[in-house]
């Protein structure tokens, strides 16, 4: 029996050597990440530029996924560090009166979610942005004409 088990593992361990070297050389190191350098090389990412143009001129992109935060359509340069005593951005979009009215060259108003505590208390929508949303660049990053590393294949179904 002991002998039948020995056979039946050297014949796999066989195997599997073969499928190894059958299955030709080593990948190449510079095709394991997304910069197609070698892993031996500090890569430099092409210099990009965020937008310029400030609000009221921009055009918001399609969304790249159901429930992705909108990529910022206008320079935010003027409008940084968000402090707990200074957030600009609340200023032009902290408009919970208008939620759902999308007027061009406006400001859009942030969404409910911007105003529910998903956490404490998700049935309820208040008239006060939420602690969690006040730093709005943790979610929002201002749009650049940089080429996409990877194609995004996700079908939208946002706006
Ligand atoms: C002076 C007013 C103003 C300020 C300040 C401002 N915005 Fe805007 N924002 C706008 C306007 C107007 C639009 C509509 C697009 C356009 O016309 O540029 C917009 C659009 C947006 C959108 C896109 C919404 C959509 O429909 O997809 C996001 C996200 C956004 N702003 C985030 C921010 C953040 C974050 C800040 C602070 C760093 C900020 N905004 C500061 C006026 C402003
Ligand atoms: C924790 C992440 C997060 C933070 C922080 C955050 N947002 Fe958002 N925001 C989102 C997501 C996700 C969406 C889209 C889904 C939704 O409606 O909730 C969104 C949507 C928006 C929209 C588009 C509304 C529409 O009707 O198309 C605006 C404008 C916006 N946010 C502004 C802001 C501003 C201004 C701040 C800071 C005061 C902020 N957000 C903070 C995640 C965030």
């Amino acid at each position: 029996m002991k002998m039948i088990y020995f056979l039946a593992i050297s014949t796999l361990a066989l195997a599997t050597i073969s499928c190894v070297s059958a299955g030709g050389g080593a990948i190449e190191d510079s095709s394991l990440g997304l910069d197609k350098t070698s892993v031996y090389e500090t890569p430099s990412p092409e210099p990009f530029n965020y937008r310029t143009s400030p609000p009221g001129s921009g055009e918001a992109l399609p969304s790249v996924h159901a429930g992705a935060p909108p990529q910022i359509p206008h320079s935010i340069d003027a409008f940084l560090p968000l402090t707990s005593e200074s957030n600009q951005c609340m200023a032009c979009h902290d408009k919970p009166d208008l939620i759902g009215q999308q007027i061009k060259g406006v400001p859009t108003p942030m969404p409910h979610s911007h105003y529910t505590d998903l956490r404490r208390a998700p049935e309820k929508v208040t008239k006060k942005v939420i602690g969690s949303r006040f730093v709005c660049t943790q979610c929002h990053t201002p749009q650049a004409d940089v080429p996409p590393l990877v194609e995004n294949t996700s079908e939208s179904t946002g706006k």
